[in-house]
């Protein structure tokens, strides 16, 4: 691919993780997922991230830059906004063909640098408000912005063009032709794509650091800034304001536990017991006019349910006992909202057993550790006869006048 032009001098060097690869060796990304780079061209050069070191990426990264006409013995910088390898893993490779590079990162970053990939020299650890000026006009104003991922993360200001490199922080899956680069390069279905897979990566990547992401937002309002490049997925530059508002929503989740007209239903059946009252869940639901997303455990994965699942504020569980316990994919889905800080929901649980039951009480235990807001569960012995299918259904109206009732405030 060849780099795309963000304004005179500064370019985004892009590449694409495969469909068929695994985010964080973990996450599904059917679409792929864009990894960006970028370059800063002053009377010095700067690059602004590389790149993982994985398969191709590293060649098509360099081949990206000898396209630009840029060698890299003549790059004098290298910006690290983040320590996590999709943006350094080439890092290693990089310094010692180009140990003459200075690399400017936040002072977390300089014993990352030493265990990750043995480089300790050459290093400019910067602070909040500090400058790097390429010259021609091109200054870099650097801003740390920890945990937006990792505890080390910082974002990059260019003044005179107005560009915000923000790292992680408004990023999305989806790969990314770098030919159509910007909002304004793909039609509103697309967008619309991109922003849910903005809110799939959120959901799987930074939602555990929502006040961190609140945080930075604020801390970035006062800058004029006229495009926003961050490391994955699209550049905005058409309608910033787009993408802020979408980042600030999806944080925002954290303390209002999400949107109080949607729920989620996650639900699992061995044998169709429990799956036979379903109908009566989308019924009532419906009825209500409220938006229900499914999900299947463990048919599907846990990564494509958790973007679901943080932006409903409604929970509907639905799963057999299993062994005196939950279903176990349903305690691998709530393990990972709780690793995910998906707090403070309004649950109601249903489901078939065929003796005494025992799925209950392990559901007990997790709405607890989630703080989530239980509505009383119901059980049955086998079929759901009419009389249980007509309480699951008063139990969803009772679920969503507890959703529009309360207003959930972190604690
Ligand atoms: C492997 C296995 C373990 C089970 N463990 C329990 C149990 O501990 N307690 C219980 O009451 N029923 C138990 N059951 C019975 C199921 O909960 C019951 O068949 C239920 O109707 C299954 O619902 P489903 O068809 O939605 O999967 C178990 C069934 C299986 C296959
Ligand atoms: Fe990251
Ligand atoms: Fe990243």
């Amino acid at each position: 691919m060849n780099a795309a032009k963000l304004t005179d001098g500064i370019y985004k060097v892009g590449v694409n993780l495969p469909a068929t690869k695994l985010f964080e060796g973990l996450w599904p990304i059917p679409k792929g997922a864009s990894i960006n780079g970028f370059v800063v061209q002053g009377d010095s050069i700067a690059l602004i991230d590389l790149v993982q070191d994985f398969q191709t990426l590293p060649e098509e990264y360099q081949q990206e830059l000898t396209e630009l006409g840029i060698e890299q013995s003549k790059v004098s910088y290298l910006i690290v906004n983040h320590m996590e390898p999709d943006h350094t893993g080439w890092l290693g490779k990089f310094i010692k063909k180009n140990p003459h590079v200075k690399i400017y990162c936040t002072s977390k970053t300089v014993p990352m640098l030493a265990s990750f990939y043995d480089v300790a020299d050459n290093i400019v650890p910067i602070k909040t408000g500090d400058t790097l000026d390429l010259g021609q006009g091109k200054v870099l104003e650097f801003f740390e912005t920890p945990n937006v991922h990792w505890p080390e993360t910082m974002m990059v200001f260019e003044r005179s063009s107005g560009i915000l490199f923000s790292c992680d922080a408004f990023g999305s899956y989806g790969a990314v032709d770098n030919a159509k680069s910007f909002d304004d390069s793909v039609d509103e279905d697309k967008l619309k794509e991109y922003e849910n897979e903005a809110l799939r990566y959120y959901s799987n990547i930074v939602a555990a650091f929502s006040p961190f992401v609140t945080r930075a937002i604020k801390q970035l309002e006062s800058l004029p800034i006229k495009m926003i490049a961050p490391s994955h997925g699209l550049i905005w530059r058409k309608d910033i304001s787009r993408i802020i508002e979408l980042y600030r929503t999806f944080a925002e989740y954290a303390t209002t536990a999400g949107d109080k007209n949607s729920i989620t239903l996650v639900w699992g059946s061995m044998y169709g017991n429990t799956e036979k009252a379903l109908d009566a869940v989308r019924e009532a639901v419906k009825e209500a006019n409220i938006t229900l997303y499914e999900h299947r455990a463990p048919d599907e994965e846990i990564g494509m349910a958790l973007s679901d699942i943080w932006r409903s504020k409604g929970i509907i569980l639905a799963m057999p006992t299993y062994e005196y316990q939950m279903f176990p994919p349903i305690a691998h889905v709530l393990d990972d909202c709780n690793r995910k800080k998906m707090f403070h929901k309004h649950c109601l649980r249903i489901g078939s057993f065929g003796w005494v039951g025992g799925a209950e009480k392990e559901v007990k235990v997790w709405g607890e550790r989630l703080k989530w807001n239980m509505q009383p569960s119901i059980e049955w012995a086998g079929t759901p006869s009419e009389v249980e299918l007509q309480k699951i259904k008063e139990g969803v109206r009772a679920l969503i006048a507890s959703m529009h009732a309360t207003q959930t405030i972190e604690a």
